[in-house]
C-alpha cells in the first residue's frame, strides 16, 4: 500500500471521530440522565443528515432547469435524481417508528429542557419546502407569525434568498410553456379535445335519456347532475377562469403548463412523451411522500404531547394537522384526472405527429 493510500483511512475520510462527538444529551448535563434523550438526538441528526442530501439532489435539478432548453438525456438525469429523493422520503417515513418506541413519559423526562428549541426551527427542512416549490403565502400562520420569527437573521437570510429563486415548480412550470406539441404538424391538441369531450360528455347524456327502464322523473335529476358534472368538466377551456383560480391561488400552473401537462398524462402511452410522464408522476409521488411525512410527524405529536403546545410555541397537533392538507406544491396534477377522458375517447393523432412522438428507429421502420 502506497503511503498516500495509507492515509486514506474509513475513519478519517468519514470523520467518524466528530461524527460521534456531536450527541451531547442535556440531561447528562444536567445529572438527571434520561436514557431516550440520546435515541432522540441521533434521530433529528440522522434526519438532518437525509435533508442535506435531498437539498444535494434538488440545488443540482433546479440548474438543469435554469437552462432555457433542456435535453432529453438530462430529463432522464432529473428523473432519476427525484427517484433518489423518494427511495430517501421513504425512509424519512420509516424512521418515525423507531423514536417511537419512546414512550410519552420517557419523552417527559426530557422534554421541557428542549425549550425553545423546535424541528419547527430546521432550517433545512425549510428551504426543502421552498426549493421544492412551497409559495409563502400557503404557509399556515399561527397567532399571525411568520414561520421565520423562530429563527436568527443569518438563518432568515439563507430562506429569504432561497425563496426569490426559482424553485423545482417553477422549473416544471417554464418547461411544459415550452413543450412544442399543442399545436404540431396540424394538430391543434386544445381544439380537438375540446370537441371530444363535448361529444363523450352528450353521448353520456344520450344513453340515460333513451334508456327506457329509467323514469321520467329520474331522468329529470340524471339531466341535471349530469348538467353539473358537465359544467365543471367544460371549466377547464375557459383560459379567464383559470387566470382567475391562477391569481387566487387554488391554482398554479400556467394555462399553457396545464394543457401540456394534461397532453402528456393523456398521450403517455407515446414514447417521446414516456419520460415527461415519468416526471410528472415522480412529482406527484414526491408530494405525496412529503404529505405523508407531515402526517405520520403530527400523529407522533399527538400521540408523544396529545394537545400541548410545542416546545416551539405552536398550538402543536393541531398547526401540524392544518400544513398536511393546506401546503400542498404540485396538486395541480392531481386535479388534472378529473378532466381525463379514456384512451378509446381521445382525438386520434394525426400519422405525421405521433411519428414524431416516436423513436427514431422506430421512424425509420414506418418509412420503409
Ligand atoms: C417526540 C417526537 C416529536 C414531537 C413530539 C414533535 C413535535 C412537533 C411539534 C409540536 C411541532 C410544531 C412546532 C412547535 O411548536 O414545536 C413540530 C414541528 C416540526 N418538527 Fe417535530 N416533533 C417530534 C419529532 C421530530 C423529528 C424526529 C423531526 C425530524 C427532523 C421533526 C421535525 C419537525 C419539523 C421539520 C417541524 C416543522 C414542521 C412544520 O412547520 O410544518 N420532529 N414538531
Amino acid at each position: 500500500m502506497s503511503k498516500k493510500n495509507k492515509e486514506n483511512n474509513y475513519q478519517d475520510y468519514l470523520r467518524i471521530n466528530d461524527l460521534l462527538n456531536l450527541q451531547n444529551p442535556l440531561s447528562e448535563k444536567s445529572g438527571m440522565i434520561a436514557h431516550e434523550e440520546m435515541l432522540f438526538i441521533i434521530t433529528h441528526q440522522v434526519y438532518e443528515l437525509w435533508f442535506k442530501q435531498i437539498l444535494y439532489e434538488l440545488d443540482s435539478i433546479l440548474t438543469i432547469f435554469q437552462n432555457d432548453y433542456i435535453v432529453e438525456k438530462e430529463m432522464g438525469v432529473i428523473n432519476s435524481r427525484i427517484l433518489r429523493i423518494i427511495e430517501i422520503q421513504k425512509i424519512l417515513l420509516d424512521q418515525i417508528t423507531v423514536l417511537e418506541t419512546m414512550t410519552p413519559l420517557d419523552f417527559l423526562e426530557f422534554r421541557d429542557l428542549l425549550v425553545p428549541a423546535s424541528g419547527f426551527q430546521s432550517v433545512q427542512f425549510r428551504l426543502l419546502e421552498i426549493k421544492m416549490g412551497l409559495k409563502s403565502s400557503d404557509r399556515i400562520f399561527f397567532e399571525k407569525q411568520s414561520y421565520k420569527n423562530s429563527l436568527d437573521s443569518s438563518q432568515k437570510k439563507i430562506l429569504s434568498k432561497a425563496e426569490k429563486k426559482p424553485s423545482l415548480f417553477d422549473g416544471v412550470n417554464n418547461w411544459l410553456n415550452r413543450m412544442p406539441f399543442l399545436d404540431f404538424e396540424g394538430f391543434k391538441f386544445w381544439d380537438s379535445y375540446q370537441k371530444a369531450v363535448s361529444q363523450s360528455l352528450q353521448n353520456q347524456k344520450n344513453i340515460f335519456l333513451k334508456d327506457s327502464t329509467i323514469s321520467l322523473q329520474e331522468k329529470k335529476q340524471l339531466e341535471k347532475e349530469h348538467n353539473i358534472s358537465y359544467k365543471n368538466f367544460i371549466a377547464i377551456f375557459d383560459n379567464k377562469k383559470h387566470n382567475v383560480l391562477v391569481k387566487n391561488g387554488k391554482r398554479r400552473l400556467s394555462y399553457k403548463a396545464m394543457q401540456a401537462s394534461l397532453l402528456i398524462f393523456l398521450y403517455r402511452d407515446e414514447p417521446v412523451l414516456h419520460l415527461p410522464f415519468n416526471l410528472l408522476t415522480n412529482l406527484i409521488d414526491m408530494e405525496k411522500y412529503l404529505t405523508s411525512w407531515r402526517h405520520l410527524h403530527s400523529q407522533m405529536a399527538l400521540r408523544m404531547i396529545g394537545k400541548k403546545i410545542g416546545t416551539g410555541g405552536s398550538p402543536g397537533y393541531s398547526y401540524l394537522k392544518t400544513t398536511l392538507e393546506n401546503q400542498k406544491i404540485f396538486s395541480d396534477f392531481m386535479d388534472l384526472t378529473s378532466y381525463f377522458l379514456p384512451r378509446s375517447k381521445l382525438p386520434k393523432l394525426p400519422r405525421n405527429f405521433q411519428k414524431n412522438l416516436g423513436f427514431y428507429y422506430a421512424r425509420l421502420e414506418d418509412n420503409k
